[in-house]
């Protein structure tokens, strides 16, 4: 188990086309700062950082963490 949770990798893989991967800011204000987007079979490995504190993943996609593994869906 890590230690600093500022530094954790996650692992994002698009199983549809379109998935968006939107970091957003930490500190006082949360706001969108990033909006990455992947096509099917795409990866996007990402750190929580000094300015991301929340990653969104909109649509469907495998998603790893030191926490687990989790699948997003896409809305119907
Ligand atoms: N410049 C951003 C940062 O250092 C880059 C980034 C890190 C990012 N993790 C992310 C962008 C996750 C989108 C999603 O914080």
């Amino acid at each position: 188990m890590s230690t600093n949770s500022s530094h954790d990798f996650i692992v994002i893989k698009a199983v549809e086309d379109g998935v968006n991967v939107i970091g957003l800011t930490r500190g006082t204000d949360t706001r969108f700062h990033h909006s990455e987007k992947l096509d099917k079979g795409e990866v996007m490995i990402a750190q929580f950082t000094e300015h991301t504190s929340a990653i969104k993943v909109r649509g469907k996609a495998i998603i790893q963490t030191g926490h687990g593994e989790i699948e997003s869906e896409a809305k119907r």
